[in-house]
């Protein structure tokens, strides 16, 4: 599903990514962790081209990019295969949560608005916000919010989903429900790549975990193998101080 190469990048003279290789099969729900600074949200705003990349090539799908030569054509192309959830949910504050949901409805897949109303119910009572279509972000609860956000991003049928720290910016009582969401979409099938701490969702949902330092992919396994077995010392220093082990 998702097939990366010699992927780096730069930022002036910081050199955050250095030249990642990374294969994900449909269906496998990958988790990033790493220290600050590792490079995780800039690989994964690679894989939207949010970032650019300055080398390397990105395949989702069948849409297939390389930095020397990124028109863009093939970014709007890569773009459809994915939906980006962040850690801050943004919402548009001025329409309610369905029209959050039927904005991209209307305006990417071009549905009718009756059409997108009523898918876009569905998703929201997919993510348990079904008493919520007319409320206004300022009236939900972060947990509500993200989960709008999710509903959001499933919208426009994405190949796979990218999270960067879904649940960082929540209060603790809100993390629950969304790390529930997310793990029924992924009990679905849906292909993932979650930046994510929350041990309970990467132990227990993700089928790989990657640990990310310095710009690279140290470990690169089933959590169980991560968490009990890392290869670098770097990682089993990460692991301890992040009592993640
Ligand atoms: N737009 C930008 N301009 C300049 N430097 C950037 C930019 N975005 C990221 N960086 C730098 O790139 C490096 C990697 O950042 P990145 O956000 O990918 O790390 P991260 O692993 O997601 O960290 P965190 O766990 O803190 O979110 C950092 O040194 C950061 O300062
Ligand atoms: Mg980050």
């Amino acid at each position: 599903m998702i097939d990366v190469k010699g992927l780096k990048k730069s930022f002036g003279d910081n050199h955050v990514l250095r030249g990642v290789d990374l294969k994900v099969e449909k269906g496998e729900i990958v988790t990033m962790i790493g220290p600050s600074g590792a490079g995780k949200t800039t690989l994964l705003r690679s894989l939207n081209w949010l970032d650019a990349p300055d080398a390397g090539t990105i395949r989702i799908d069948d849409a297939e990019i390389d930095a020397a030569r990124a028109g863009k054509k093939a970014v709007k192309r890569l773009r459809s295969k994915t939906a980006m959830v962040f850690q801050h949910y943004n919402l548009f504050n001025n329409k309610t949560a369905l029209e959050n949901v039927t904005e991209s409805l209307i305006m990417v897949k071009k549905l009718s608005k009756e059409t997108a109303k009523a898918r876009g119910k569905e998703l929201l009572d997919r993510v348990g916000l079904s008493d919520k279509y007319n409320a206004y972000p300022s009236f939900l609860s972060g947990g509500q919010q993200q989960r709008v956000g999710i509903a959001r991003a499933l919208a426009v049928d994405p190949k796979v989903i990218l999270f960067d720290e879904p649940t960082s910016a929540l209060d603790p009582e809100w993390v629950n429900e969304v790390l529930t969401v997310m793990t029924e979409i992924a009990r679905e099938g849906m292909t993932m790549v979650v930046v994510s701490h929350e041990m309970r969702f990467v132990r227990d949902v993700s089928t790989r975990v990657l640990l990310l330092d310095d710009g690279q992919i140290l470990e690169d396994g089933t959590p169980e193998q991560v968490f009990k077995n890392p290869q670098h010392e770097r990682a089993q220093q990460f692991l301890k101080l992040a009592h993640l082990e």
